[in-house]
């Protein structure tokens, strides 16, 4: 078959324009749907073909051909570029009370009492950038600069995957004249972390965060190696369009028209209503925060409507319908005042560094843990430094990083005491531990101290009005020695103490007193045996079932329990072995002296349980015990504990003033108990 030259070639450019098309179609569904429907070495193939096409005939080369992305020359510098709009930015808001004041201005300036619906939208963490499409195609791309006028970084975002070279057409339909398309460029979490290790492996300075990667990234003067970052892009508005394109109404509606065109838009976009709707959402996002894949530094709420928006106008160099709800800053930046040491209940000594108070993460910081030496050496934290601080979510605030650059001169580096500085004992280091150890046990105030603290504590023996400054005053006074002295206390010595008066020395007393009767559990907790918290105590309590067993076990015998490792066997097994640990234990069970019990479950306890099966309810104030200590000593009987009244309950046990659980037991005709007949349950148990 033969072909005239002028077929033949518009037969290439046909392919040619197929090729493109099919290209662009499996850009779209994987940057802006998320869903490609090919495999990688598919496109790649496709791609190929394109290429190979192009390059027998030079002509059809297009700017807006996929192979087109990286070609473009190294740059002398960035020329300028004046907005056809200016490139606004956002007011913020940082709590609820100012969002819900924004959400009442939107309403007056629209003169309306109904709930105004608002798009909302994650605020990324990138730079902002104008896209220019004329004719469908991407002539222009420009940073936002000072607003006015921007950077021209064409060449540049040409080459991010993420941002079509030409609009996706509707069938049939023809391209707008002029479209011009904002959004952010970023870089996305893994595609940061990537491209620090990549960095750090040639030996080059890692990036602090996305947001420079990806400005560093944008602001290359070479296109080949912007190339090579991870940049992403979302768009979040319009700018200048021609007089006849027609928008959709809502700003919603315009994003999703704009996923037609083939432009990314962040899936978490949302329609809300009224100031309500905008905190769910914040609170969702801000929940959501450390999950996505890309950083945000809050949420943005646009007026939906956009015929809304044209009413509401501009102030200044703001929308006055949009506003950037902020998250709290996780970093900060602050002085170190001092590095005291800490002794714990086990003798750690801990450095902790005293900060002049920095609002971080939505708190007021003024301590920072340093862990131990090897973490001070790491960071090389001294006295007088600017550190930055980090509290991310509910985590401990961190000491990140130093800034060395405003180190003050004559600092020296910290070092841990080589004695106790509460007790003089030399500190020690156990071969494999980080931690140095303070060697004077419970003949150092500082352990003591935090050891009856860990007694009392809530989850423990739970000593109501027993806090941290009292039990420091009463070793202070040497009234105290061990946890088993607390029940030796007479009314006499409460009162000598500072700011102890008869009300408050008779209400600790009687806690004490009401104390006295807990779980076998809550006791070995107590103990504060190094490494036995609440839970493996249970562990230990529901297979020994008595505490002789817990105290005769070998460390075999310890070891056959189910999650009791080596390390935890051994620490019971010391413990146990203590001399002084066995006199406090026997002090505090001698009944003559502390009198400290809990119900024993019978040795066939499985069938005989008292309530084995049954559902009680607990309601109103006991006299005798605790709600913890009562629901614990109800499970030990086989009994369920539920906190609501229903047709299933066996069970309620009222004490005074009990309320509506009351009312309802009765109605539902539940058996109601009194504390007396609670009192002989645990009694014949
Ligand atoms: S709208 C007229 N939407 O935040 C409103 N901005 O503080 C123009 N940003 O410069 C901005 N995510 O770089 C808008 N979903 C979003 C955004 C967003 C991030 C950035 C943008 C802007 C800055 C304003």
């Amino acid at each position: 078959m033969t072909h005239s030259p002028v077929t033949q070639h518009s037969e290439v450019a046909a392919a040619i324009d197929a090729l493109r098309q099919q290209l662009r179609y499996h850009n779209q569904r994987y940057y802006v749907f998320d869903d490609p429907d090919i495999s990688d070495a598919a496109y790649d193939a496709l791609f190929r073909q394109l290429q190979t096409l192009e390059a027998a005939h030079p002509e059809l080369i297009t700017r807006d051909s996929p192979t087109q992305r990286v070609g473009g020359e190294v740059q002398a510098g960035f020329s300028e570029i004046k907005h056809r709009l200016p490139m606004l930015s956002l007011g913020n808001v940082f709590n609820a009370a100012e969002l819900t004041a924004f959400d009442q201005r939107c309403q007056r300036g629209l003169a309306t009492v109904d709930l105004i619906s608002y798009c909302a939208e994650p605020k990324l963490d990138g730079l902002a950038v104008s896209l220019i499409y004329q004719q469908g195609v991407l002539t222009m791309a420009a940073t936002r600069g000072d607003g006015e006028s921007g950077e021209d970084v064409t060449h540049n975002i040409r080459t991010i995957g993420a941002i079509p070279l030409a609009l996706t057409l509707p069938d049939g339909g023809s391209a707008p004249e002029l479209l011009e398309v904002r959004g952010e460029v970023f870089m996305d979490r893994s595609g940061f972390q990537q491209l620090n290790l990549q960095r750090q492996q040639q030996g080059e300075k890692r990036f602090v965060n996305p947001r420079n990667a990806a400005a560093g990234s944008l602001r290359q003067l070479d296109p080949a190696i912007t190339a090579t970052r991870p940049l992403r892009f979302y768009a979040y508005a319009v700018g200048a369009v021609s007089d006849t394109l027609t928008l959709p109404s809502s700003h919603y509606a315009l994003l999703q028209w704009l996923r037609q065109w083939g432009l990314p838009v962040a899936a978490e976009i949302s329609q809300v209503s009224g100031a309500a709707g905008c905190l769910a959402y914040f609170n969702q996002m801000q929940s959501r925060r450390n999950q996505l894949p890309f950083e945000i530094d809050g949420v943005v709420f646009k007026v939906d409507s956009l015929a809304a928006q044209q009413q509401l106008g501009f102030q200044a160099r703001a929308p006055r319908w949009a506003i950037a709800h902020k998250f709290a800053a996780e970093e900060a930046s602050t002085r170190v005042v001092a590095i005291d040491v800490q002794v714990g209940r086990t003798g750690t000594l801990t450095p902790v560094a005293r900060l002049e108070p920095v609002y971080v993460g939505g708190v007021t910081v003024t301590n920072a843990t340093l862990h131990n030496q090897d973490e001070v050496d790491r960071k090389d934290v001294r006295v007088g430094d600017t550190v930055v601080v980090r509290r991310a979510g509910d985590v401990i605030p961190e000491i990140v990083a130093v800034v060395l650059a405003a180190r003050p001169h004559q600092t020296a580096p910290f070092r841990l005491p080589e004695n106790c500085p509460v007790c003089g004992a030399v500190a020690l280091r156990q071969p494999g531990e980080a931690a140095l150890r303070c060697s004077g046990g419970l003949y150092c105030p500082a352990q003591r101290k935090e050891q009856i603290k860990h007694f009392a504590s809530r989850r423990a023996l739970d000593i109501e009005g027993l806090g941290d400054k009292l039990i420091e005053q009463l070793v202070d006074a040497d009234l105290i020695h061990t946890p088993a002295d607390l029940y030796g206390l007479s009314r006499e010595q409460l009162l000598q103490l500072e700011r102890m008066g008869e009300k408050s020395a008779d209400n600790l007393l009687a806690a004490l007193a009401q104390s006295r009767q807990t779980t076998l559990a809550r006791f070995i907790y107590a103990l504060g045996i190094r490494e036995v918290g609440e839970r493996t105590a249970q562990i230990l309590a529901d297979h020994f079932i008595h505490l002789e067993a817990l105290q005769a076990a070998d460390q075999e015998a310890l070891q056959a329990v189910a999650e009791i490792g080596p390390v935890v066997a051994e620490n019971i097994h010391t413990f146990f072995r203590q001399p002084h640990n066995q006199a406090v234990i026997a002090q505090l069970l001698d009944a003559a002296q502390s009198g400290i019990h809990w119900p024993t479950p019978s040795e066939t306890r499985q069938e005989h349980l008292l309530l084995q099966g049954k559902t009680v309810v607990l309601t109103g104030t006991l006299q005798s015990m605790s709600r913890d200590t009562a629901k614990a000593a109800l499970q030990a009987l086989g009994a369920k504990v539920s906190g609501s009244v229903s047709a299933k309950t066996d069970y309620l046990v009222a004490g005074e003033a009990a309320g509506s659980k009351l009312t309802k037991a009765e109605s539902l005709g539940v058996t109601i108990v009194d504390e007396a007949q609670l009192q002989q349950w645990l009694e014949r148990a």
